[in-house]
């Protein structure tokens, strides 16, 4: 009897979960998930065909979970037979080499790709997902900086760890944090809980970083057409500077936004008579 018991205990507390890697072709996705499941790596590349799937147990906290990873191939080839598994995940690991840019702007078309798939009726919200800035062991060649890959996922809602499958780095502590907020989320009735990666900044905020940083000249960098009063350029700049005080923001890379704001503005004054 009692043993029974103990077996209904241990059943219910224990979870079936699904999860994807997403991200272009070479970035390393198999390369991490072997790294965690067998606890090596492989400099070979051998291309995924189509899916690779593996299954893993954890222990989160008292309970028992059982992890299907299908590990999806990058290469836009195999977009058919990727499609099929999109549908019922829990979880998806979203991977970009730093050295890469292209990789990381790739991030937004994996997502299209993800709902586009999923349907209109899917609720991105009852999925945890993690971005993995990889293969930072190639120091010399990184081009994707942490505040930039940070500030994409942080304000999304999504964890973001910096990955070396190579050297390990990063990767226990990625799939524990995400275990760990799928856990949550089963427990929450499959809804991502709301404290499980609070950002803590907007949706705003993060956008303008992100424009201020790609901005061609301190006109741009303001939002005002070249020739603007210098009235229109503190009114510009007051909006910025609220939006943005290291007092108020702690967007990654707000405080360089912000000194970039306040240098074009006094370069824009000292040229407007
Ligand atoms: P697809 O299956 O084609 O989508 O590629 P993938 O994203 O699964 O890439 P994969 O894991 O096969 O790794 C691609 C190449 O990058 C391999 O040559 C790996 O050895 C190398 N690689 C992966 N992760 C790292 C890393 O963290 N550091 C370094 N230096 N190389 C890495
Ligand atoms: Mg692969």
């Amino acid at each position: 009897m009692e043993t029974n018991l103990q077996k209904r205990r241990e059943n219910k507390k224990s979870l079936r979960v699904k999860v994807i890697s997403l991200g272009n072709a070479e970035v390393g996705k198999s390369c991490i998930i072997k790294r965690y499941c067998e606890k090596r790596f492989v400099s070979k590349y051998l291309a995924t065909i189509g899916i690779d799937y593996g299954v893993t147990k954890v222990q989160v906290r008292d309970r028992e979970m059982k992890v299907n990873i299908f590990d999806m191939a990058g290469h836009p080839f195999f977009y058919e037979v990727r499609n099929e598994f999109y549908k019922d995940s829990q979880g998806v690991i979203l991977v970009y080499d730093v050295g890469l840019k292209e990789s990381f702007d790739a991030l937004d078309s994996w997502l299209g790709e993800m709902k586009q798939e999923m349907g209109s009726h899917a609720n991105m919200e009852s999925i945890v997902f993690v971005v993995c800035a990889n293969k930072v062991d190639l120091t010399k060649r990184r081009v994707i900086d942490e505040s930039e890959g940070r500030l994409w996922a942080e304000s999304r809602g999504f964890h973001y760890f910096e990955t070396s499958a190579q050297s390990g780095e990063g990767i226990g502590e990625m799939f524990q944090a995400f275990f760990s907020s799928i856990a949550d989320m089963c427990e929450n009735g499959g809804r991502r809980p709301a404290s499980g990666v609070s950002a803590g900044f907007t949706r705003e905020q993060a956008d303008t970083i992100r424009r201020i940083r790609s901005s061609k000249d301190s006109w741009d960098m303001l939002g005002v057409k070249p020739g603007a009063t210098r009235d229109e350029v503190n009114k510009a700049y007051r909006k910025l500077a609220v939006l943005l005080h290291p007092d108020k923001c702690v967007a990654p890379g707000s405080e360089d936004a912000f000194k970039a704001v306040v240098n074009a503005r006094t370069s824009l004054l000292k040229s407007i008579k």
